[in-house]
């Protein structure tokens, strides 16, 4: 029985296996093209990415190296997400003109402000460079070698690549090292602020709907891309025009409908789809549970003083939402790990594999691949372990021992580097660290300490946990570090670091956290460190060849390169899901919606008045969808952190959404990608247009884009 539901499974997931997948555009033709259009695309791959003629990819630059933008104007209007400008557009306000809590809009050029350190990033040119990467390389014995040699080639590579001289070049592995593409690059710096809408619109639903569907939220923001006189990048200057882009991306505000093809282009930052079954029980059984266990109390704590105390939580908001997105990815990627049968899916292929390997006669080759996973994965566990418990307690979630962290790598690097290393540090540090302590608070933090301290004592791998720190009583121990120590506060900090190197070394060993850091960490230096490294390192090689043998025994199988941050297709279709028995989603949400989940005042779910009157006059211009004004919607598109802020594009090259996060119960595609709860969240381009149009009034925005009629 346990054996047919397990067939059944498979064979549902080969027959969807075409969907999931995260591209190389200047692959696509080979590789895609064909199932893109049997999907429903009309444009062809020379359209997306074409190194000889302008193309979507021209229209896709990566924003500030983690988030994706697209132009939508001939004059270098640019969107991204309300997220990804957070911090931009956090740096222009002040108590009187606060733009996170009423929005900002430039009415004319003149009113856009620059963002001096934010780039964007646009990719010219893709080429395959692996023979030249790996010239050199087939006689060296040793890894290290190896790696050495590659390293070199690929600085001469990069740096005598034919290009413009404003150009970049950049080469990238992909397949785990058996891949290497050159990117040719352009990098604009004069990028200004041009509008974002109120938190409450652009962050509406906050940390309770984060990763959540069904999901409300105008998740966007504008900026736009300035260049020199010749429309090349330049730094920023007050004579730079708005730039001239290649391409950039029509809108269609005609909609579209369950089961349309989409597209998703963009730089996903990291995956991990060939893991062993192996690598993937020890993330569900051991990793993600201790990782989940350390935020779980530290949440609580925070959130307790938080909801009872106005000025901790405005101190806490930034933090507590960092600290919340991952612990609620995780929890996500676990249960849907479990779901999909990931482990069970994973050793069947992996017997599949073995019987290939056998069939080739490749056994020598490839024959102890998976038993030399199984042998380093339980090797490395108790390490694993004892490394995730130690940077989640005393380097994540605890300000005092983050910061008596550095403190103690004071002492490292005096050891290693001198005393002009030691001093020009400690300098750093107690000018840099004012803007930490300005959000920390002494007595939440000691409460955070208490809990998490207790959970490293008892649940870190034993073997590993320095003798101080076993057999505590966490509420003494916890109460006698916050009384007695220095660092408690900006003022502590700079009394702890005055004198010469012999006077603050001497204050270190009396100050209690960091000598309990201390403790911790040189146990951890010693003990788990080095031979975490030594085997990750193993992993690594074998992931190495056990993809090349992948792409060997599967020679017409479409097999795509984990994300690495490189410029990636995805595509899919318009699609609901059903998240547990008898429940289906529906894959579009409305304004409604948005007035369901309504809590006046609330610092999640309040709503504007504005927005509140354009609901009540029906007042939704040509941007409604039968009298609903559409904010959200998800396709199967196979997105990861990175995506953020990438267009989502219909089946004849326009923008019909502005991807912004996942499902809950899908994020464990950054492993195991399952058609059938796997989605992501876009917001509807038409929400995007009705805030800037009727909210914001901003009309000259919406005249420079170029609005077409899908359906013609
Ligand atoms: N989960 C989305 C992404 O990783 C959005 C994060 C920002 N939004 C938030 N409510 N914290 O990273
Ligand atoms: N919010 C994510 C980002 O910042 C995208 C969501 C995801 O991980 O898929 O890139």
């Amino acid at each position: 029985m346990k054996f047919l539901r397990l067939f059944l499974l498979l064979f549902v997931i080969s027959t969807q296996a075409q969907q999931g997948g995260m591209w190389v555009p200047s692959l696509l033709k080979g590789m895609n093209e064909a199932e893109m259009k049997s999907l429903g695309m009309k444009i062809s791959a020379s359209d997306i990415y074409d190194a000889n003629k302008p193309g979507i990819k021209d229209a896709v630059p990566h924003f500030n190296g983690g988030c994706t933008a697209e132009m939508i104007s001939p004059k270098g209007l640019l969107l991204t997400n309300h997220h990804c400008g957070y911090s931009q557009i956090q740096s222009h306000s002040s108590v009187e003109n606060d733009y996170l809590e009423q929005g900002f809009w430039a009415m004319s050029l003149e009113e856009e402000l620059p963002n001096p350190g934010v780039d964007v990033t646009f990719v010219i040119k893709i080429e395959d460079v692996t023979t030249q990467v790996l010239a050199g390389t087939e006689n060296l014995t040793t890894e290290a070698e190896k790696q050495k040699k590659i390293e070199n080639n690929i600085s001469i590579l990069s740096r005598d690549f034919p290009k413009e001289k404003w150009q970049g070049a950049k080469i990238k592995n992909f397949f785990d090292g058996n891949q290497y593409l050159l990117f040719v690059t352009e990098t604009f710096d004069d990028v200004r602020l041009v509008g974002a809408p109120p938190t409450s619109i652009g962050k509406f639903g906050s940390d309770t709907d984060n990763w959540v569907w069904p999901r409300h939220t105008g998740d966007f923001s504008l900026f736009r891309v300035y260049a020199d006189k010749n429309n090349r990048p330049a730094k920023y200057s007050k004579d730079n025009i708005p730039y001239t882009p290649k391409h950039f991306l029509p809108i269609a505000i005609d909609g579209f409908k369950k089961d349309d093809f989409t597209m998703v282009v963009g730089y996903p930052g990291r995956t991990q789809e060939y893991l062993p079954a192996v690598a993937i029980e020890q993330i569900l059984n051991d990793l993600n549970p201790a990782k989940i266990e350390v935020r779980d109390a530290a949440l609580k704590v925070v959130d307790g003083f938080m909801r009872k105390d106005q000025a901790i939580k405005i101190q806490y908001a930034s933090k507590y939402a960092s600290i919340a997105n991952y612990y609620k990815k995780w929890i996500g990627e676990s249960k849907g790990l479990k779901k999909s049968n990931a482990v069970a899916v994973k050793k069947a292929e992996e017997k599949e594999f073995l019987q290939k390997v056998k069939k080739a006669k490749k056994q020598a080759e490839y024959g102890n691949i998976l038993s030399d996973f199984d042998k380093t994965y339980a090797e490395i566990a108790p390490y694993a372990l004892s490394r995730d418990y130690f940077t989640e307690v005393f380097l994540r979630n605890i300000g005092l021992t983050e910061t008596a962290f550095k403190v103690y790598q004071l002492e490292r690097i005096l050891a290693d580097k001198g005393e002009q290393s030691f001093n020009d540090r400690k300098q750093n540090l107690m000018d840099g660290m004012g803007a930490f302590y300005k959000n920390f608070n002494k007595t939440v933090d000691e409460k955070v300490f208490e809990q998490l301290i207790a959970i490293y004592s008892t649940q870190s791998p034993k073997q590993f946990v320095p003798a101080s720190l076993q057999n505590i009583n966490a509420s003494e121990l916890s109460k006698s570090v916050y009384a007695n120590t220095k660092l408690g506060s900006y003022e502590g900090l700079k009394e702890l670091l005055t004198g010469d190197s012999k006077t603050v070394l001497a204050k270190m060993k009396n100050d209690p956290a960091v000598a309990l850091v201390k403790a911790a960490a040189d146990k951890y230096f010693a003990e788990v460190a080095p031979k975490f490294e030594e085997l990750d390192l193993k992993n690594i090689a074998t992931q190495r060849t056990y993809m090349k043998a992948l792409l060997e025994m599967n020679p017409k199988a479409r097999i795509f390169p984990d994300a690495n941050s490189t410029l990636r297709v995805t595509y899919g279709k318009v699609q609901g899901y059903e998240p547990a028995d008898a429940v289906y989603y529906e894959p579009v949400t409305y304004l409604e919606g948005v007035m369901e989940k309504y809590v006046p005042g609330d610092y999640e779910f309040d709503v504007p008045a504005k927005l509140i009157d354009l609901y009540n006059m029906k007042d939704y211009g040509p941007y409604a969808e039968n009298g609903k004004l559409p904010i959200n919607f998800i396709a199967t598109n196979h997105t990861t952190g990175g995506n953020s802020g990438s267009p989502a594009i219909d089946a004849r090259g326009n923008l019909i959404g502005l991807n912004f996060d996942r499902v809950w119960e899908g994020t464990m595609s950054d492993i195991y990608y399952d058609p059938a709860i796997c989605r992501n969240i876009m917001v509807d381009i038409r929400y995007v247009l009705f805030i800037i149009d009727k909210y914001a009034n901003a009309k000259h925005l919406i005249n420079e884009m170029k609005i077409v009629k899908a359906k013609k």
